[in-house]
C-alpha cells in the first residue's frame, strides 16, 4: 500500500443551525484520485475547504501526510502552501497576467527568488498547455484557458496534494472538455487528486474511488464501475440515472 496523503478522522462543520459536514472520514493515497459527487447543498465543498484547512472544521481531524493539521500551533500558511486548491468560481487577478497569477504565491508564500518563480511558473503553465497564454491577462483568455491557469497555480507549488471544487461547472459544455484534458494528463502522471465533480464519463475514466456525499456525510463508495451498474443505496441510485440521464443529453 501506498503512503497515505491526506486523511480526515470524524470531521465536522457546523455553522450555527446548519450541520454542513457530519462525521466524515476519508483517506487519499500517494498516486490516487477520488472523486466526490452528490446533491447541491450536501457540503462537498465545505468539506474540501475544511480538508485544505480553508476553514476551521468544528470538530475532528485533519492529516497531511500524518501530520494533523486541526491541533493547536501548526504552521497553517506553510500546511497550506502543500496543498493545492482549484474553485469552482475562477479566482484570477485580473491586473495580472496569467504568468503573474501562477507566480504569485511562489514569490510571496514560499518566498522563491523571482527567476525561480519565473522558471517553475512557466513550467507549470507548459504543464497544462497555456504557456502561449502567459502574457495574456485574464480577460482575454476563455473560462477554460482561465481555468487552466487556475490548475497551474495549484501545481506549481508541487504540492502533495490538489482538491480540485467543481472545476468545470463554471463553464460551457465546449470549454469544459479542454479543462478534463487538462485534468486526464495530470491523472495520468499520478498526481494525487481528490475532485467534485458530476463530469460521469471523466469520472469512469480516471476515478479509483467516488464517493456519494449527501446530507453532509459519505452515503456510499465504490469504483465507478460499482456505481454505474449496481449502486447500493437508494439515493445513490437516483442520483446516478439523474446523471446519467443528463450526460445522455448534453
Ligand atoms: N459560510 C457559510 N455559512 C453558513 N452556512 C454555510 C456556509 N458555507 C456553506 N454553508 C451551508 O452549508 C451547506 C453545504 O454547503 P456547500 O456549499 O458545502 O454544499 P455543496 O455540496 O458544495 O453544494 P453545491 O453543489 O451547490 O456547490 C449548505 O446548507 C450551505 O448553505
Ligand atoms: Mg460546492
Amino acid at each position: 500500500m501506498t503512503e497515505i496523503v491526506m486523511e480526515c478522522k470524524n470531521l465536522w462543520k457546523i455553522y450555527k443551525d446548519i450541520v454542513a459536514v457530519r462525521d466524515v472520514s476519508l483517506q487519499i493515497r500517494e498516486g490516487e484520485i477520488k472523486l466526490i459527487f452528490g446533491p447541491s447543498g450536501s457540503g462537498k465543498s465545505t468539506l474540501l475547504r475544511c480538508l485544505a484547512m480553508l476553514t476551521t472544521p468544528t470538530k475532528g481531524d485533519v492529516f497531511l501526510r500524518g501530520e494533523c493539521l486541526t491541533k493547536p500551533g501548526v504552521d497553517l500558511n506553510k500546511a497550506r502552501a502543500r496543498i493545492g486548491f482549484v474553485f469552482q468560481h475562477i479566482y484570477l487577478f485580473h491586473h495580472l497576467t496569467a504568468l503573474g497569477n501562477v507566480e504569485l504565491a511562489l514569490r510571496h508564500v514560499l518566498k522563491l527568488p523571482k527567476d525561480e518563480a519565473r522558471k517553475r511558473a512557466m513550467s507549470a503553465l507548459e504543464e497544462v498547455k497555456m504557456e502561449k497564454w502567459a502574457n495574456y491577462y485574464p480577460a482575454q483568455l476563455s473560462g477554460g484557458q482561465q481555468q487552466r491557469v487556475g490548475i497551474a497555480r495549484a501545481l506549481a507549488r508541487n504540492p502533495d496534494i490538489i482538491l480540485l471544487d467543481e472545476p468545470t461547472s463554471a463553464l460551457d459544455p465546449e470549454l469544459t472538455g479542454e479543462v478534463i484534458d487538462t485534468l486526464r494528463d495530470l491523472a495520468k502522471k499520478g498526481t494525487t487528486m481528490l475532485i467534485v465533480s458530476h463530469e460521469m464519463p471523466f469520472a469512469q475514466e480516471v476515478a479509483d474511488e467516488m464517493i456519494f456525499f449527501d446530507e453532509g456525510t459519505i452515503v456510499e463508495t465504490g469504483t465507478p464501475e460499482h456505481f454505474f451498474t449496481n449502486p447500493s443505496t437508494e439515493r445513490a441510485k437516483k442520483f446516478m440515472m439523474r446523471l446519467i440521464k443528463r450526460t445522455r443529453r448534453e
